[in-house]
């Protein structure tokens, strides 16, 4: 932890405003109480609150609370240099009259030699500051701090209770690798609350884990963290696909990519309607075990109007703290049809095009889709996605196991019925129509009072026109277009 070097070296060089986006206040407190003793300079804290009160006093500096602009007063008029942290102060970074007193208060720094620290959790730096300030980031713990941090939490419990914390090493290697990304105090809070509640760490800690650590980075609703993911064995079909992921398993998991290979980036998913391809996205994390995040991008549109690239990027960054995690777009197409040059979508496409480009994490991005007429040509481009699979409707063998598991899914047991004949029946259905005569048929037995039959589930597949046939033109166009252009996920 070198923080208090790296801001002294800030402080040296004379930079009047320092910005630090964080919510550990409690050890920014401590850094800027040491450095006001390492420079010899006066150091204070405020909070709106709190006032404008010097580290170690008993009292707030009077009429300082409230708005900030007294307690810059304070600062601006007083004769000794000093260290002044300011706490949530970005409520007040769009007043014109306090960015001005912040901006004087800077520009005379060589003469009065002020430092100030903003502190929030979120920090948007008005144009005005941008020249009199830097960024500082708080390093996060590393493996060794976070297990320093289990044992002293351990310790702690072990003391009040009068008994030791049962853990086993995996469990905490697995909850240190899933905590890395989060500050001190996050992570502190989150591994005394797993403690506390039975004095075990145990698998299902791990789980805890990331959970609490999505609901601390949380991004307002445009991500979800979903918590229903599926395994491969439940997903019929689409054994192209399931081998590809098998293959990349390994390599996506291990630390450090092996000499040759990357890491895999990501895969998109295109077919058919109710063909289960958000299904398959969703199994993609249940398959490899790993945390599954969905960005929306309706949220993203309709709650931040005017902020959405923004957004989009705070999103991206909490699932690379999250890794190593899944990010699933449904529908992609729907967010990124860029009717109008300039719009929001097509910046938005921008900045998600750059991500993808650039980005180093273990963050394995799958998108579905299912209109390619509306996919915009740059997400296509070769190197984008590591592949693009078609997911086609199912064929005669697929379709029995699609009956099997919704059968088996519903406590029907499956060896009850003719498969065979079912899926003879059903050609042309997708997997969600298949699910759906499952369904409506198990409705019907009910209503009659009988036991499920096949002759119930035939009766229901005959009144059903799949969606094949009403738009049969519309599939055959997107099989011609996917035949060269991608690989069958099946
Ligand atoms: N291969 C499959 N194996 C098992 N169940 C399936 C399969 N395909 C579809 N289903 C069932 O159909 C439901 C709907 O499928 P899903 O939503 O994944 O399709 P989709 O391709 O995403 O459709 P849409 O284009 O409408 O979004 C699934 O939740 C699942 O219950
Ligand atoms: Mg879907």
């Amino acid at each position: 932890m070198n923080d208090l070097q790296d801001l002294e070296l800030l402080i040296h060089s004379e930079t009047p405003i320092i910005y630090i986006q964080s919510n550990e206040e409690k050890r920014i407190s401590e850094l800027v109480f040491r450095l006001g003793k390492r420079f010899g300079k006066e150091a204070f804290h405020w909070s709106v609150i709190g006032g404008l009160r010097k580290f170690e006093a008993k009292s707030a500096i009077a009429n300082t609370e409230n708005t900030p602009d007294s307690a810059l007063q304070y600062v601006a008029q007083s004769k000794s240099p000093s260290i002044t942290v300011l706490f949530d102060i970005h409520p007040y970074l769009d007043e014109p009259v306090l960015v001005r007193q912040l901006r004087e208060l800077a520009k005379e720094h060589q003469n009065n030699k002020h430092t100030l620290i903003l502190v929030s959790p979120h920090v948007e730096i008005p144009d005005e500051l941008k020249m009199l300030s830097a960024f500082f980031e708080l390093s996060l713990p590393n493996d060794e701090e976070i297990r320093a941090i289990i044992v002293k939490e351990s310790e702690r419990w072990g003391k009040k209770n009068n008994r030791r914390v049962q853990a086993k090493q995996e469990i905490i290697d697995a909850i240190v690798r899933n905590l890395k990304g989060l500050g001190f105090s996050d992570t502190k809070g989150i591994i005394r609350k797993l403690i506390n509640d039975d004095g075990i760490l145990g698998d299902d800690d791990i789980k805890d884990a990331i959970k609490a650590k999505y609901e601390t980075l949380d991004s307002d609703g445009v991500l979800s963290f979903e918590t229903k993911t599926v395994t491969f064995d439940q997903v019929a079909g689409l054994s192209n696909l399931k081998e590809w992921l098998n293959y990349r398993k390994k390599v996506f998991l291990s630390e450090k990519a092996p000499v040759g290979l990357d890491t895999p980036k990501g895969l998109l998913l295109l077919g058919v309607q109710g063909g289960g391809k958000s299904l398959a996205a969703k199994s993609v994390a249940g398959g490899w075990n790993i945390p599954l995040l969905r960005l929306d991008f309706a949220a993203l549109y309709n709650k931040y109007y005017g902020e959405t690239e923004r957004n989009l990027r705070d999103a991206l960054k909490t699932a690379e703290v999250m890794q190593p995690c899944v990010l699933w777009i449904d529908e992609i197409e729907k967010g990124l049809s860029t009717e109008s040059e300039g719009g929001p979508s097509q910046r938005v496409l921008g900045t998600l095009l750059t991500w993808m480009a650039e980005r180093d994490s273990k963050v394995f991005l799958v998108a579905t889709a299912n209109d390619i007429e509306s996919l915009p040509p740059e997400l296509l481009r070769k190197g984008r996605f590591d592949e693009i699979f078609f997911v086609d409707l199912p064929d005669h063998e697929v379709r029995s196991v699609i009956f099997k598991i919704h059968l088996n899914k519903r406590e029907k047991p499956a060896e009850n019925y003719d498969l065979d004949k079912l899926a003879d029946a059903s050609e042309g259905f997708a997997g969600a129509e298949i699910e759906q005569a499952v369904v409506a048929s198990i409705y019907t037995s009910f209503a009659k009072d009988e036991d499920l039959t096949t002759e119930h589930i035939l009766h229901e597949i005959k009144n059903t026109k799949p969606l094949s046939v009403l738009m049969a033109e519309k599939i055959q166009y997107l099989r011609d277009w996917a035949k060269d252009r991608t690989v069958p996920a099946d």
